[in-house]
């Protein structure tokens, strides 16, 4: 599984799965990694972590059907055959889309469908899990589609939302949950374990 990363700013959870690459608990190899910020930390942990990294944003390429192209030219120069959305703020362009349809994979910080869409990012959507009163919350992975979030889901872990959280306690706790459950799931789709529609495993599921 060669795994090609987009991340727009700190990029731990992209870290983590290159962790569990490194130790051998998930069998993947990170080839490359897409950022539309020059100066994120996803980039700079490439940078750190010798895999190829580009900035690609459209400082870099005028038009959003440049910058499409230009990113699918990325992950197909790198043969990625599953591509990670990382905390990734941009859409992705109909050509990227289309090209890898169905091994697009997101991480989202809360249970889908409740607290995702337009808006939901970062500390809001933690805001948004405490203002609701909700007692658990949790980690999504969904395939990507044109509409934020709203993809097929993969997998869900749960969190509990404790009395006397903030948005950042909750932030904090939810973010451990997603760097231990992303690689894991990736892992059960290598194995074949989770099919998804755009990825071949060596084990399909019968
Ligand atoms: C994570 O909370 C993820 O769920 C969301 O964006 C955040 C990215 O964090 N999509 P990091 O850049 O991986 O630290």
């Amino acid at each position: 599984m060669k795994l090609g990363f987009l991340a727009s700013h700190n990029g731990s959870n992209m870290q983590a799965i290159i962790e569990a690459c490194k130790t051998g608990a998930l069998q993947a190899t990170p080839v490359v990694v897409i950022s539309n910020n020059a100066v994120s930390g996803a980039l700079a942990r490439a940078g750190r972590e010798s895999i190829p990294h580009y900035h690609l944003s459209l400082k870099t390429h005028p038009t959003p059907e440049l910058l499409d192209q230009a990113i699918l030219d990325a992950l197909i120069a790198h043969r990625v055959d599953m591509v990670i959305l990382a905390g990734y703020m941009k859409k992705l362009g109909v050509k990227t889309l289309t090209r890898f349809d169905g091994a697009i994979l997101n991480i989202h910080p809360a249970l889908l469908p409740k607290f995702g869409g337009q808006g939901m990012y970062g500390i809001h959507v933690h805001e948004a899990v405490l203002a609701a009163g909700e007692k658990e919350t949790g980690v999504t992975i969904h395939l990507v589609t044109e509409e934020y979030d709203s993809g097929a889901i993969i997998g869900q872990e749960k969190v509990p939302v404790l009395p006397d959280d903030t948005p950042q306690t909750l932030q904090e706790r939810v973010l451990k949950t997603e760097h231990a459950f992303f690689p894991r799931i990736l892992d059960r789709i290598r194995c074949g374990e989770i099919a998804i529609p755009g990825y071949r495993t060596m084990n399909p599921v019968t």
